[in-house]
């Protein structure tokens, strides 16, 4: 099997094929998705949220981060694997950034990571991409300052937010990040960032417009029920799936149906 690289991504941005992304926090839905075919897997710090049932991403721990990472990538063969470095592990400086990155790369065996935010963290994301790290970068609502956004609607809708993400994708393309994450702005502006920059944009709540689409695949897949911004579809309901088979399962236990004589030794 031929595995993804970043030199791919950005050929098929120049071919106009879509990027697609999905989140992963473990081995055995790595595997499925993987073999699915999708081309990037994120270990994103939303396990906070899907795995742990934190209300933020800002409780997650680096060692917790690595510990998700290691489980994918043991699950992985084609795709791309990329960490998001945790809230704490990168903004104190770029020493601390840099050293929490190579704690991913080194432990876990991951193939790039992503941070969130632009001109704030520029001698970071240089030091990472010194190191020979490729970095992914995360604009717009960007959920480790959600304290600071103080609500998870959509961001850059004014002029001054919306030419700061401009700046801060441009500048993030020349530091050398390899993609950007736009999530939850304006599909125009999306599709302005993407038409002005050289490297995929990904987007998540940001229209149509960009070289590739991301999902937290617990959303996807319909495991939380009540999560439904209006960006997200879901492809399957697996809620009630898998609501009805546990069900079931208590059902025949209490029954004594389950097991039965060829389910026993
Ligand atoms: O952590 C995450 O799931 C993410 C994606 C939503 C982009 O950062
Ligand atoms: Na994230």
């Amino acid at each position: 099997i031929k595995k993804v690289t970043t030199h791919q991504l950005q050929n098929m941005k120049e071919r106009g094929e879509k990027i697609s992304m999905l989140t992963a926090y473990d081995y055995s839905m790595a595997t499925i998705l993987d073999a699915a075919g999708v081309d990037v897997l994120l270990v994103g710090d939303s396990a906070s949220n899907v795995m742990a049932g934190h209300e933020t991403t800002l409780p997650i721990t680096l060692d917790q981060m690595i510990y998700h990472a290691s489980s994918v990538i043991r699950g992985v063969q084609r795709a791309f694997v990329v960490v998001d470095l945790p809230f704490g592990s990168y903004q104190g400086n770029s020493s601390e950034a840099l050293r929490s990155t190579i704690r991913i790369m080194k432990e876990s065996g991951a193939h790039g990571v992503k941070i969130e935010g632009g001109a704030e963290i520029k001698e970071s994301v240089t030091r990472i991409l010194s190191a020979g790290v490729p970095v992914m970068g995360h604009l717009g609502l960007t959920p480790q300052s959600i304290y600071k956004f103080g609500t998870y609607t959509v961001r850059a809708k004014e002029e001054a937010e919306a030419q700061k993400l401009i700046d801060d994708a441009l500048l993030l393309q020349e530091l050398g990040c390899f993609a950007i994450v736009l999530e939850k702005i304006p599909s125009e502006l999306a599709k302005k960032v993407a038409e002005k920059l050289q490297i995929p944009i990904i987007g998540i709540g940001a229209g149509p417009h960009v070289d590739g689409q991301v999902l937290v695949v617990h959303d996807m897949l319909g495991i939380n029920k009540e999560f439904k911004p209006r960006f997200l579809r879901r492809y399957a309901d697996l809620h009630t799936i898998m609501t009805d088979a546990v069900q079931n399962y208590v059902k025949d236990v209490k029954s004594k149906d389950f097991p039965n004589e060829k389910e026993a030794y």
